[in-house]
């Protein structure tokens, strides 16, 4: 595995256990052994067959690979080496997603993996205007959010790639809306942890950072909807 075992850190975001951490306190192994649920379906669901797609903080390829197999072009994103080198098929850019400036526009964006609750506003604002300048006028930007009570239905757990996936704290910080959320992973042969800041996002305050990027909700895709599929606004 190549890349530097620690990239530079994300105030609030921190990760243990062996090999690559990514800014955001992501393990990189972790994402090779995590298998894909039902996001590539949700997404077919929601974009035109073939539809050029930028996947925004991608990972490994975890979702990409099964996309490219469904023939959708994939530019897939992610600020850290060390996850992109596991991205086989896809167009691969090395980039902080804030300042993603590729001078082209999609059929769909994809921000997937609850980025859009960065803990810092700024943050947030700057991934949903990166969605934007990106996304074809006549495209859409898919947006995975948090379960309404995943902040107070801690701990939790599930089992994923032969290990055991488990929401261990959400504790409170300084600002009301953020929780420092502690994720383990807890494998046969390692354990790893990823620590980061996410803000709890009503409908109606999603909706508001949505419009401030230049953004609508069309649809939720999801019966939970945890999934969003959003049009751009003139
Ligand atoms: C939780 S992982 C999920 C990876 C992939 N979406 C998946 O579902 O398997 C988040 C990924 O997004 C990347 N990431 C997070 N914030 C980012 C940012 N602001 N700019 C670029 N990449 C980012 C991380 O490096 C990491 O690879």
């Amino acid at each position: 595995m190549g890349g530097p075992a620690h990239e530079e850190t994300r105030r609030g975001h921190s990760g243990t256990g062996p090999g690559a951490i990514t800014p955001d306190g992501c393990a990189v192994e972790v994402y090779t052994r995590l298998p894909v649920g039902d996001e590539p379906d949700v997404i077919a669901s929601a974009v035109p067959a073939g539809a050029s797609l930028l996947e925004l903080g991608c990972g490994t390829g975890r979702v990409t690979h099964p996309l490219l197999e469904r023939g959708f072009a994939v530019t897939a994103v992610d600020e850290s080496p060390g996850m992109l080198e596991h991205v086989r098929g896809a167009r691969t850019v090395c980039s902080p997603i804030e300042t993603l400036e590729l001078g082209e526009r999609f059929d769909a964006v994809l921000l997937s993996s609850f980025l859009v609750h960065a803990g810092d506003v700024r943050v947030r604002d700057a991934l949903l205007r990166a969605c934007r300048r990106h996304v074809a006028d006549d495209g859409c930007v898919l947006i995975q959010r948090e379960g309404e009570d995943w902040h107070e239905r801690v701990p939790r757990e599930r089992r994923a790639g032969g290990g055991l996936v488990r929401i261990a704290a959400a504790d409170p910080t300084d600002d009301p809306r953020v929780s420092a959320v502690r994720c383990e992973y807890v494998f046969p042969d390692a354990t790893w942890t990823q620590t980061f800041l996410s803000r709890r996002m009503g409908r109606e305050e999603f909706e508001d950072a949505l419009a401030g990027a230049g953004l609508a909700v069309d649809s939720y895709l999801t019966e939970d909807r945890t999934w969003v599929r959003a049009l751009p606004t003139a």
